[in-house]
Parts: C-alpha cells; structure tokens; sequence
C-alpha cells in the first residue's frame, strides 16, 4: 500500500512539472517546413565578417548555379547583423548590412526566401544585440523586413544560472529547463502575431533533450549538438551521434546536426560525399555553408546531386537511422515514400574495407531495383547479398526501389 502511495504521488509530482513546461501552441509552426529546409547560411565560411554585399552575392550565386532550383530557396544571415537599438527599443542593423528591407525586396524578387538570426538571451553567441525583452519588436521588424526563417541561439541565456554542459539549473534543473522553454515559446507567438508564416530553428545544441519538446515549444528544426566544423572528425561525431533520434521528427519538425561543411575545402570529396549522404538519411535540414560565389564544379556536383537531395526530401518525412555498425563500418537506412529504400554503407576507416549487407536483413521481398545515388549506376545484389569496397572515409548511397 505504502508502495502504492508512494508511486502515485511521483507520478503526481511529474506530471505536475511535466504541465507546466510552457507550449507555445503555435497554429502556424506545423504548417512550416514540410519537408527539412534547404538553403545557405553565412556562419560556416563568412563568420562574424559577413556583409550584406556578400549575402547579395551568395542569392546570385543560388541562382546562377542552379542551387535555387535544386531546392536550396532559404538565405538566413547568421549573427554579427544587429546593430543598436534606439530610445524606442528599435533594433537597427549596423553598418554592414545598410538596408534589410532592401536586401529582403531583393530575395523575393528571385524566388528566394530570408533568413535571420537573433536569440533569446540579452546578446547573441558573438555579443550583438539579442531579443531578451524586446521579442514581440524584433518580431514586428523581422516581419516588416520580410523575413521567413528565425535562428533562435541560446548562448548569453541566463548564462549565470546554468550549467554550460547540460544547461541545468545546479539547485533546479527544471526550473531553469522551464526558462529555456518559456524563452523559445515567447518568441514563437510573436513571430505568429505577426501574422507572417516564419520558419523557427531552435538552436541550443541539443540540451535537455530538445528533440523531445521542440514541437511544443513550435520549433520547425532544433540543433541536436553542438558546433560543426569543416573536419571529418568532427562532422561525423555530429552525423553518426544521430543515431536513435529518428522518432523525434516528421514533417514540421526535423532535427538538425547543423549546418553543412561542404565545400569549405578541409576534408575530401569522398568526406564531403559521406556529409551529404548522411545528412539526406538524416532528414538534416540542408543548409550550405560555403562561399557559394567561389565554388568548384565539384562541390556543386556534391550539393546538387539530384538523387541525394531526392532522399533528404523525401515527401514521407521519416528521419534514417543506423540499421547495424561494425566497428567503423556503419549502415543506415532510410524508409521512403513508395515503399523505397535509402541505404548508406559508410566506411569510418582510413584504408578502403568490403561492406556487405542481404537484402534479408534490408527487410526487402519483392523485386526491386537497386541504384548508386551518387553516380546512377545500377548495383546487383547477387545470391541476396549487396557487397561494395568502400573508399576510405567513403560511402556507397544507395536507393532501393520496388
Ligand atoms: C553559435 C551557433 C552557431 C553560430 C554562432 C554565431 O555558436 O551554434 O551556429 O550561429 O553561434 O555566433
């Protein structure tokens, strides 16, 4: 009885927390990003250095090369926009970027869509101006700009009251994990106050378990980690650490290992291949991060393949997952729409390695066809068994059709 007792009062005292974690309740969020965003983002190549010349320069680029029509429509600027505010509590941008309105005007005349970034904290990640207090004013100027995508970063967040590991309170977690929530609600009704349809991206690096809240709180993408950088190594410790957080998204609401590398010029092709292919099984919103004014024919071979952007946005929404690993040879697959099949056989080891895997253990009976996404080949499965050397740091992408 007293064990009894007991266990109703702790479901009691959760559910109690568990109701009053904030939702935002947002009509307009899951009418959002129905298959995971596409687009540029000027963090990875420009940095803090970014002006509005050269986010101009990217949107012709998006054009000239094709990459508007392969699907990549969003051009967000990342953080070092924000100027001062004014007596009024007015944003303003600085002197690098002299008319947003304009820059805006220019983005939709070409069949583009804006991107902008602020966050919930008094100052963003690089110490600029941030919305704390002002969120429903920065909302109202985002939409007056004509902006369609937030990047809402946590970093000067109640900085002092966390733990910058796990971002919990040290006397009360939940408390301050409410906080976080509350602050990312906030902004979420003001954007739909607006009235203007606005992408949100929740970015605050996977803590406390965002995927599990990030449609509450009216999140379109949340970051599940942290920082990506244009190494291998640290790429695939983003990519490969999905593993298991296929369940948290579906149209609407999509996970996000971060922005893409490709093209920045640190890893190889055969790496930059295993980037793309990863994310597409991911689901991963496909947001470059390069200098798209100076790209080589082959980064645009790498973020333009039509079969692999097929499978990042594939209309059933379903996110892949590691279907077996051994040792440094992974295979991760992804249901698609037509009851279609992406399969990835990638090989983490520095010399090239065999990767077999039976159609068996694929779960596929009819017949079907089977094709290497990267160069339209067809593949043979013979007796049953798919089996491919594997470049070094490589991968073999697969679509496997009925
Ligand atoms: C954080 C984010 C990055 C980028 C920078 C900008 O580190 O995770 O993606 O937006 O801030 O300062």
């Amino acid at each position: 009885m007293r064990k009894l007792m007991m266990a109703a009062l702790l479901i009691a005292v959760c559910s109690a927390g568990v109701s009053q974690m904030p939702v935002a309740n947002s009509k307009i969020a899951p009418t959002l990003a129905p298959t995971p965003p596409m687009g540029w983002n000027s963090w990875n190549h420009f940095d803090k250095n970014v002006t509005q010349q050269d986010v101009m320069d990217a949107a012709d680029a998006l054009i000239k090369s094709g990459m508007r029509d392969a699907g990549y429509v969003y051009v967000n600027i990342d953080d070092t926009w924000e100027g001062d505010r004014d007596a009024s509590g007015m944003l303003h941008s600085n002197a690098k970027f002299p008319d947003m309105k304009a820059l805006g005007d220019y983005l939709h005349a070409h069949g583009l869509k804006f991107g902008i970034y602020s966050g919930p904290g008094p100052l963003t990640c690089a110490h600029y101006a941030a919305s704390e207090g002002h969120e429903q004013q920065d909302a109202d100027l985002y939409a007056s700009w004509g902006v369609d995508y937030l990047k809402y970063d946590l970093c000067s967040f109640k900085k002092t009251d966390m733990d910058p590991a796990t971002a919990a309170h040290p006397d009360d977690p939940q408390a301050a994990n409410r906080l976080m929530r509350e602050a990312y609600v906030k902004m979420r009704v003001a954007l739909d106050h607006t009235g203007r349809p606005i992408v949100y991206s929740v970015c605050q690096y996977g803590w406390d378990n965002v995927w599990t809240w990030g449609p509450a709180v009216g999140g379109n993408l949340w970051r599940t980690t942290g920082d990506i950088n244009d190494t291998y190594a640290r790429m695939t410790e983003l990519g490969f650490g999905q593993a298991g957080l296929a369940k948290f998204a579906g149209p609407g609401h999509w996970n996000d290992p971060d922005m893409l590398e490709v093209g920045n010029g640190k890893m190889s092709t055969e790496e930059y291949r295993t980037h793309m292919s990863l994310w597409a099984l991911l689901a991963a919103p496909l947001i470059a991060g390069n200098d798209l004014s100076k790209m080589s024919d082959d980064t645009k071979a790498l973020l333009m393949n039509k079969g692999v952007i097929a499978i990042d946005q594939d209309p059933l929404g379903k996110q892949g997952d590691r279907l077996r690993a051994e040792g440094l040879l992974e295979i991760w697959t992804r249901p698609l729409a037509g009851g279609a099949l992406a399969v990835g056989l990638f090989n983490r080891v520095t010399a090239p390695a065999t990767i077999s895997v039976t159609l068996k253990e694929l779960g596929i009976k009819s017949p079907h066809e089977i094709v290497n996404v990267w160069t339209g080949e067809k593949v043979e499965a013979k007796g049953g068994v798919i089996s491919a050397i594997v470049p070094n740091h490589g991968v073999l992408l697969l679509r496997i059709t009925p």
